[in-house]
């Protein structure tokens, strides 16, 4: 079966203080902290990279869960993996030709590979890669455009959710982009069990509380 995930964006963090941000998050319950990598080019934003992982990665043992909104991911691969990155999750919308030798790289590398789709991008783009021999293993359903935190959750994209799940009852299944206490019954019911929220959970006065209520969500 799948087990619930609960990753706070570390994009909604205050980054002059990521290190200590991630352990409160840890210490507030969350099981990975999501890295929002972007590059300016593939989405309109800019944020971190592989040095900024490796810097956390000397203060904190957890699943560092990195999304790759990014043009040539393949150029990630290697930096990635000496910072340490436990989950790397690459757009399919980049990776017409070479996913499965990204795929192969990543796994050889000690990461665990993820395909992520926007939500202009049909779902059975994800079929091949989750049906090969050499798998990702957990698609990432984006509920906002990428790019910036705090945006609002599309819930047409349960349709998605809920195909993925029919077809693949063991998946990691990961949304991302308005999440929060108001729209993860929709998420959960659908079959999603990774959870990605940013702007919810930071800007709560009891970040503890969302992130358990949105663990129960994923378990009923
Ligand atoms: C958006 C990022 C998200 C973002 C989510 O491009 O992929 O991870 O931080 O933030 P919220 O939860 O505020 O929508
Ligand atoms: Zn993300």
């Amino acid at each position: 079966g799948v087990t619930p995930k609960i990753a706070p964006s570390m994009l909604s963090s205050d980054f002059a203080n990521l290190a200590s941000e991630a352990k409160r998050m840890l210490d507030f319950g969350a099981d990975w902290l999501h890295m929002d990598i972007m590059d300016g080019h593939f989405v309109p934003n800019l944020t971190i990279g592989a040095p900024v992982i490796e810097s956390l990665r000397k203060h904190s043992e957890a699943y560092l869960d990195c999304h790759l909104m990014v043009t040539n991911p393949i150029d990630y691969v290697e930096p990635l993996c000496k910072a340490d990155a436990s989950g790397f999750t690459f757009h399919v919308e980049v990776s017409k030709e070479n996913w499965q030798e990204l795929i192969q790289r990543i796994k050889s590398k000690g990461m665990r590979p993820g395909v992520a789709l926007k939500p202009g991008t049909p779902i059975e783009e994800v079929y091949p890669l989750v049906d090969s021999e050499n798998p990702v293993e957990m698609v990432l359903v984006m509920t906002v455009e990428p790019g910036f935190g705090g945006q609002k959750f599309m819930p047409e994209m349960m349709d998605k959710v809920r195909i993925l799940r029919k077809k693949y009852p063991s998946l990691d299944i990961e949304v991302d982009g308005g999440l929060g206490p108001s729209t993860i019954d929709m998420a959960a019911s659908a079959g999603a069990n990774c959870i990605v929220a940013g702007s919810s959970v930071f800007g709560a006065p009891e970040p503890a509380a969302v992130i358990s209520l949105m663990r129960k969500s994923v378990l009923e």
